[in-house]
This record gives C-alpha cells, sequence and structure tokens, in this order.
C-alpha cells in the first residue's frame, strides 16, 4: 500500500542488510511509523507476543520469516522443531499462525540440513507473494458486493454514500498488503464509490482507533472512529449499509473468531437487517474443527489493556494511564466466536460463499 507515494508491503526482507527482516512496530501507530529489524528467532517471538505485528494473516507471514531467521542459527531438525514450536505458540487464536508454521516444515522436513535457510525464505517469500495475491482477489470480490449497494442507492435516488462499519484492523497493514476487510473498501474508493466508514475504536488495544483510522486516512478514505458501542445504535438509525470485518480463524461450518466485539456487531447487524460479511483468505479456516464456541482457543491477555489506555498527551509523548480504580480485576478475552447463522457470507479469495459447511465446502472441494 502507498503512504505518501511510497509503496510498501507489511514486511519484507533487506539483503543489504544481512537478510534480515522488518516490520513496522505497530505499537507506535498511528503516532509513527517505525521500521524494526527482526535478526533472530527470539526477536521474532517478542514481536508476536507483543503484537508489533499483529493480525492473522501478517503473524503467519513473520513467522515464517522468523523460521528463517531461526535456521541460520541452528538448521539441524531438532533445533528446527524447536523453534518452529516456540513460534507457533506465540499467539493462540489465530490459525493463519500454526499454518504458516505447518507449511515451512512440510517442505523443511524435506529438505537437507545444509540447504534449509535458503528454502525457509524461499517458502516464507511465497507465503507472503500469495497472501498479497489472495487479499487482492478478496477485495475484488468484495467490491461487486459494494458495487451491489452503491447501484442499489442510485436507482433509489436519495444519500448516495455507501456506509459500511468495521471493527478492530483488518487492514494492509494486518496481512502482507490490501488487507481482508479493508480491501474491498480501498478497491471501492479507488473505483470512485462514495464510501464512508465507521470504524470501531476496538478496545481494549484500539486497534481500529490507532491502525484502521491511520491506515484509511493515509488512503483517503472517509471514516469516522465511532466507541465500540454505537455501532448497534447506527444500524436502528440506517446508517450502516454493511458490516465487513476480517478474521483469526474459521471453523469448516462457518463460525468466525474474530477481536472481542464481533459477535456483539453481528447481532445488532441480524437485528437490524444489515448485511454482515467476513473476509478471510484460505489460510483463515481451519478444517479440523467445526463448533467455533467450543474449539476455538480464545486468546486471554493481560488485564493492564483493560485497566490502561495508551495515547499520546498534549506535550508528544505517547503513554499509558489507568481508568479503574487502583486494585479493581479486570478479564480481556482478546476474541469472540459469531456463529454461522448470523454471518451473511464469506469474502475469499475464490469469490462469495455461505457460512456453512456445505457453502464453504463447495468454495474449497480440494481442502474440505
Ligand atoms: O489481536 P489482533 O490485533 O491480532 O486481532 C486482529 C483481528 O482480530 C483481525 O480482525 C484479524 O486478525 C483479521 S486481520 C486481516
Amino acid at each position: 500500500m502507498k503512504i505518501q507515494g511510497v509503496a510498501y508491503r507489511s514486511v519484507w526482507v533487506d539483503p543489504d542488510d544481512g537478510f534480515s527482516v522488518h516490520i513496522f512496530d505497530q505499537t507506535r501507530l498511528p503516532w509513527a511509523l517505525e521500521v524494526l529489524r527482526l535478526t533472530g528467532c527470539d526477536e521474532v517471538a517478542e514481536a508476536i507476543v507483543s503484537m508489533k505485528v499483529r493480525g492473522a494473516p501478517l503473524i503467519g507471514a513473520v513467522a515464517a520469516y522468523g523460521l528463517a531467521l531461526a535456521l541460520r542459527v541452528d538448521s539441524s531438525s531438532d533445533a528446527m522443531e524447536r523453534d518452529a514450536a516456540r513460534l507457533a505458540s506465540t499467539r493462540p487464536t489465530a490459525i493463519n499462525l500454526r499454518w504458516a508454521i505447518d507449511r515451512m516444515l512440510t517442505r523443511l522436513r524435506n529438505t537437507q540440513a545444509a540447504d534449509r535457510v535458503r528454502v525457509a525464505y524461499e517458502e516464507a517469500g511465497l507465503i507472503c507473494d500469495e497472501d498479497v495475491a489472495q487479499n487482492e482477489a478478496i477485495g475484488r470480490h468484495g467490491l461487486a458486493l459494494i458495487e451491489q449497494i452503491a447501484n442499489a442507492k442510485r436507482a433509489k435516488g436519495g444519500e448516495q454514500t455507501v456506509k459500511l462499519l468495521t471493527h478492530c484492523n483488518a487492514g494492509w497493514i494486518a496481512t502482507v498488503d490490501w488487507g481482508t476487510a479493508l480491501a474491498p473498501i480501498y478497491m471501492a474508493h479507488d473505483a470512485g464509490i462514495d464510501v464512508h466508514v465507521w470504524v470501531d475504536e476496538t478496545r481494549p488495544r484500539n486497534q481500529g482507533a490507532a491502525l484502521t483510522a491511520w491506515e484509511l486516512g493515509s488512503h483517503g478514505v472517509g471514516h469516522t472512529v465511532v466507541s465500540d458501542n454505537a455501532g448497534g445504535h447506527l444500524m436502528q438509525r440506517g446508517d450502516v449499509d454493511m458490516v465487513i470485518v476480517g478474521t483469526d480463524r474459521v471453523t469448516r461450518r462457518g463460525d468466525v473468531a474474530n477481536k472481542i466485539g464481533t459477535y456483539l456487531k453481528a447481532a445488532a447487524a441480524r437485528d437490524n437487517d444489515v448485511p454482515f460479511w467476513v473476509a478471510l483468505p484460505s489460510t483463515t479456516i481451519d478444517w479440523t474443527i467445526s463448533d467455533g464456541l467450543t474449539e476455538i482457543p480464545i486468546e486471554e491477555r493481560s488485564a493492564a489493556e483493560v485497566t490502561h489506555v495508551t495515547g499520546r498527551a498534549s506535550d508528544g509523548a505517547v503513554t499509558s494511564v489507568q481508568v479503574t480504580p487502583d486494585g479493581t480485576g479486570a478479564a480481556n478475552p482478546a476474541f469472540d466466536v459469531t456463529p454461522a447463522r448470523l454471518v451473511s457470507g464469506l469474502i475469499t479469495e475464490r469469490g462469495l460463499c455461505d457460512a456453512s459447511a456445505a457453502g464453504l465446502a463447495a468454495m474449497f472441494p480440494d481442502f474440505a
């Protein structure tokens, strides 16, 4: 994606810098666009745990490069299995992480130790390139949905802006490029469709307020940040034409895990007849499980993310302030599961399908 005319991906390797892996430190956004240079497996693991890199497809891609960095130190099979397990355990909910590590291991287990570093970089690069292509395809399929809404509005007359609502950040910075939920929105904007995005702030870490707002602003897409509890009200007023979110894991029957609060938006969307779409590459589908509510592990993060809020003070310093009384306990489940019955459909790289076992099997007969 371009920022001030320069095209970026959210992860890249620099051959002129010892093949180190470069990412943007997402904990510094939107205040600063800082590049972080990762040179070893421990640094990669730390960057994922601390959410300097985040977003389901991106953590998979970065972890794949993490394994390449680890192999530079020790390319024996024992070390490879150990480092792969360490990287895979950094975050539990997004399936892309495990998928990427499994894909790397499948190739590397059949590779001589002496060739593993080269092959690992190559495979991680392929994972990145495929993610970009898949997200671009998701953008095109999702664009058709937005075009339909725009055409219906044109036929009806009156207010012409297509009003979308999204939760968390499923933009280019959460993937290698384009994003999932935001890809159709970027393409609609680029195609000249008048879109406006309600951006849920997405407490506790504010990925919407910090990252989605930054992304949309950088691309010139009209948007307004709203508190997490505003979505239902906006839908009741007829101010949302479509909800579109990303996901961290979709089960074979179409249940959707995504950032905490997504389920409430889906419930409100159903109550107000607002279409609720989920955008995902096939790497986010976990074909091994069916019931999302009982089978998807939900990450429990630090209470401090709830008791404190990070922001920029008027002197420019980025700081964390406490918003609860001293000693108050806090729970912090980071994801929830939206049952398939509340999902209008899935936007995948192959096209649109029902959020159901039959819909997914018909779209992906080679995986199901
Ligand atoms: O905890 P995060 O910020 O990694 O959670 C991210 C999300 O929930 C995204 O919506 C999801 O990963 C899709 S990203 C294309």
